[in-house]
């Protein structure tokens, strides 16, 4: 359905700054097998944890309480959290090592529209601030820090981020920090997002930042054409990332390497590299595969291709 939309077939790059792009032609054609599909053992439910699908209730406690219980659990192979069909309202939280995201079909996570309640992090060291406010930054929906073997997959249901109130903000400019992204790891190692619907982000979808070993395909990115700055996939200073086989549809760029800001990102000295886009299509008003901008810590090896 959503590929009848398609408009763009991807494969131009967008330079935005000076720095050397060196192209690695790989023999794989899929990303499958970089990083391993846990299979988890134990399984619990959100409904375990007082989850109620109906579209209203706050669910914020119940997947609190349902992350806290796989991290101090830490049952062997990890834990597959699963989400049923409803519409899940929640405000943002923190995934934790070794789980499974798995959104059934016809399952809906939803960002709270309450954005006064949103936590608020420290700015990455390869920005120095906000990428759009001075100092600290809205925590990202969903959001990992340090973590590894986590995967966000299940029978392409949706994570919804309701951006419309901060696309407002930002175009009444009454954001009082940067906008949250729909999803991030910062840190991490071994990612594996697959099989999702991603709508409507307040700002950038997917943004891996300080990463290695990342695997995003066969996802939806859809966020309107005048919707800013909704970047679908942000690979910034993070290294081994495969994206593939995906549809994206926003307001900017399909996929945009980063490697931070100015002084902060040369100081800081993260390059992105082995970043791999394959197969993407999509419709955007800006690039399809941007390198940049915020590029200051060096990117190296990305190779695109729309076969394999
Ligand atoms: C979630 O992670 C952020 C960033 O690491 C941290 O500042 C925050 O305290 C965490 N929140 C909870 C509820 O654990
Ligand atoms: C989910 O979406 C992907 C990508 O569009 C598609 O390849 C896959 O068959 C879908 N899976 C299910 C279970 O519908």
């Amino acid at each position: 359905m959503f590929r009848a939309l398609a408009s763009v077939l991807l494969c131009c790059f967008f330079l935005e700054a000076s720095f050397w792009v060196h192209f690695s032609y790989g023999d794989l054609t899929t990303c499958s097998g970089i990083v391993p599909m846990t299979e988890r053992g134990d399984k619990i439910s959100i409904t375990d944890f007082g989850g109620v699908g109906d579209g209203q209730t706050l669910n914020t406690i119940a997947f609190r309480k349902a992350i806290y219980r796989i991290q101090h659990l830490r049952r062997r192979g990890g834990t597959l959290l699963f989400v049923p069909s409803g519409v899940y309202l929640t405000d943002s939280f923190n995934l934790t090592s070794h789980m499974t995201l798995y959104l059934a079909r016809g399952a809906v996570m939803k960002a709270t529209q309450d954005t006064s309640n949103w936590p608020l992090i420290a700015p990455l060291p390869s920005y120095g601030r906000g990428r759009e406010r001075p100092g600290g930054r809205y925590m990202s929906f969903i959001h990992g820090d340090g973590l590894e073997d986590v995967v966000i997959t299940g029978e392409n249901g949706t994570i919804d981020g309701q951006g419309d109130i901060w696309w407002n903000m930002w175009r009444q400019r009454t954001l009082q920090f940067t906008r949250p992204s729909l999803v991030e790891f910062v840190n991490s190692r071994g990612i594996v997002i697959s099989n999702v619907i991603f709508r409507n982000s307040p700002f950038w979808n997917i943004h891996p930042v300080y990463c290695s070993d990342v695997v995003i395909r066969y996802v939806t990115i859809l966020a309107p054409p005048d919707s800013p700055n909704t970047d679908g996939i942000d690979p910034d200073s993070s290294s081994n990332v495969c994206i593939e086989d995906s549809f994206i549809s926003t307001g900017d760029d399909l996929v945009a390497v980063k490697s931070g800001w100015d002084e902060y990102g040369i100081a800081y000295g993260r390059p992105s590299s082995y970043i791999t886009v394959r197969r993407v299509t999509g419709s955007t008003p800006f690039a399809g595969v941007a390198v940049g901008s915020e590029t200051s810590g060096g990117v190296e090896n990305v190779w695109c291709s729309h076969q394999d």
